[in-house]
């Protein structure tokens, strides 16, 4: 059966300019998350779990290069949308939980104004009609506009980076020296020549569509007008229906009749403007949902006044505010103690059900990801070494890396000693050569130091990327600690039926 995407990351590539040089944080990575389902992305301290999740959010670090690749969102690729659209989606569709809930927090405003500030941003109902009638046209007309000065900016930025490179070259000679201002100008006016192309085609393509966004939002104020009117004139009718009835009233009715005029008043103002008083209705009933417990009183308080665990819920609910379609968490439990941290994956987990939310969740802990997850994918240095579902994952796993994750969880049940994983991971200004665990990893072979492994098929929804699953490779087996784990959890499921 055909999963339906909600989104989809192809070949992303991210690097960040530092004083040491370039760091290669993402290295070609994609993949794809189904609707309703719990994609977990697992990897040790640095391997680009975050500067994933935040290139997704569009809030990466101004250092970022995106070096290549999409992310694509209902027809968009979210590394090119516009910054309205961009705010739009990561404010209403993609909400994001970080691991300090303390951090997403303002320590000095009650919770209350937290949770409903964002809903209260956008009040005005006519206003929002207005920007939903016109959105699509509006949305297209400044993506032309992005996706042209994208072009151009990536174009210059090769340009300054060629220059760059010539500069940096170290005593050249005389003829080398005039050969290379020679390029660079012609660099330069190919440059130049460029962007007034770039600028002439799209500059058509956006007349066009500004024209037609001209038109919609024309018709869009008319819509508006019509809806203000026909709402007012219901009211005021309504209005001079309930005055005479509480004319003619006797004095035991006089009461429920006022009470039914005030009422009046209230409906009418929230069809114009989201109240305040409807807003905390909202934030209320949203605290409930995460499980705060007597949530008017906890409404007035500060962010001291709760626990960690309670603090992670808030931001649970400001993340829910905005009706989110795919939610991402950045190993939001990690600042959290065990029986705490249980009953946070409980609530995401019961939360992404009842919405029928589609889930990144990212961790460092295979443990957490047992929780979780419906796929998993292993990173490490920048790229993903393995992926599958998770029953693939824990009880196949081919990579010697996901091999060493798995004997590294602690095991309660069987006394058995953790084994950490050997060595430190790699220097990312200088990625290895071939597979970068294989300085860490007693399997690998000499082209692991050579050669990057591709992505080995091992079933139609599991991929790995090592040399052992080369059809030329010697038979190695799993280490004893993961096969005998695996063994022992299906023995215990095997009891269980
Ligand atoms: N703004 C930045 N400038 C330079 N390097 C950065 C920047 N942001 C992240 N990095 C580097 O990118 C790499 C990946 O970082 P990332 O935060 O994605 O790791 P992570 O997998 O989330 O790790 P952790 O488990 O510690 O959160 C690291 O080497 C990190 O130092
Ligand atoms: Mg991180």
């Amino acid at each position: 059966m055909a999963q339906d995407k909600v989104l989809s990351v192809n070949h992303l590539a991210i690097n960040f300019k530092t004083d040491n040089g370039i760091l290669k944080a993402v290295r070609d990575i994609s993949f794809d998350l189904n609707r309703g389902e719990t994609l977990c992305i697992v990897g040790e301290s640095g391997s680009g779990k975050s500067v994933t999740s935040k290139a997704i959010m569009g809030i990466l670090a101004n250092n970022a290069i995106i070096e290549s690749g999409n992310i694509m969102y209902r027809g968009e690729n979210l590394l090119e949308v516009s910054e309205d659209e961009f705010y739009k989606i990561r404010g209403h569709k993609i909400g994001m939980i970080f691991q300090d809930p303390l951090s997403s927090l303002n320590p000095i405003v009650r919770i209350g104004k937290q949770i409903t500030e964002a809903m209260l941003i956008n009040s005005d109902k006519l206003k929002l009609m207005y920007q939903d009638l016109i959105s699509d046209d509006l949305i297209r007309y400044k993506n032309t506009l992005a996706k042209m000065n994208i072009e151009i900016a990536n174009e210059r930025q090769k340009l300054d980076t060629y220059i760059a490179e010539v500069k940096a070259k170290e005593n050249p000679g005389a003829e080398e020296k005039a050969a290379d201002k020679k390029a660079i100008q012609d660099k330069k006016a190919a440059f130049q020549e460029f962007e007034k192309k770039t600028r002439e085609s799209y500059g058509k393509k956006a007349k066009e569509l500004k024209a037609v966004l001209e038109e919609t939002e024309k018709k869009a104020r008319q819509q508006v007008k019509e809806y203000k009117e026909k709402v007012t004139a219901e009211h005021k009718a309504r209005l001079v229906e309930l005055e005479r009835k509480l004319e003619s009233a006797s004095a035991t009715e006089e009461d429920s009749v006022k009470k039914e005029i005030e009422n009046e008043k209230l409906d009418y103002i929230n069809k114009l403007k989201l109240t305040k008083a409807e807003a905390k209705r909202r934030a209320i009933e949203i605290m409930r949902e995460v499980g705060i417990p007597d949530p008017e009183r906890r409404f007035k308080q500060y962010p001291f006044e709760f626990s960690g665990g309670m603090r992670q819920r808030i931001v649970i609910a400001i993340a829910l505010t905005a009706s989110p379609e795919i939610l991402i968490c950045d190993e939001p439990t990690t600042a959290l103690d065990v029986t705490i941290q249980a009953q946070i994956l409980e609530l995401i987990n019961r939360i992404k059900a009842e919405r029928n939310l589609s889930c990144i969740f990212i961790t460092h802990d295979l443990g957490v990801v047992a929780n979780m997850a419906d796929r998993v994918a292993v990173m490490y240095a920048g790229k993903i070494v393995e992926y599958g579902t998770a029953e693939e994952i824990f009880y196949d796993p081919r990579h010697p890396y996901t091999w060493a994750l798995l004997s590294s969880i602690p095991d309660v049940d069987s006394k058995e000693k953790l084994e950490a994983i050997p060595g430190t991971p790699p220097n990312m200004i200088y990625p290895p050569k071939g597979d970068a665990f294989a300085a860490r990893s007693r399997y690998a072979m000499n082209i692991d130091y050579r050669e990057q492994p591709p992505m080995f098929k091992v079933s139609d929804t599991h991929y790995a990327a090592t040399w052992l699953l080369d059809p030329h490779a010697p038979k190695v087996e799993m280490p004893k600690i993961v096969s005998e784990r695996i063994r022992n959890s299906l023995e215990e499921g095997r009891g269980d039926e």
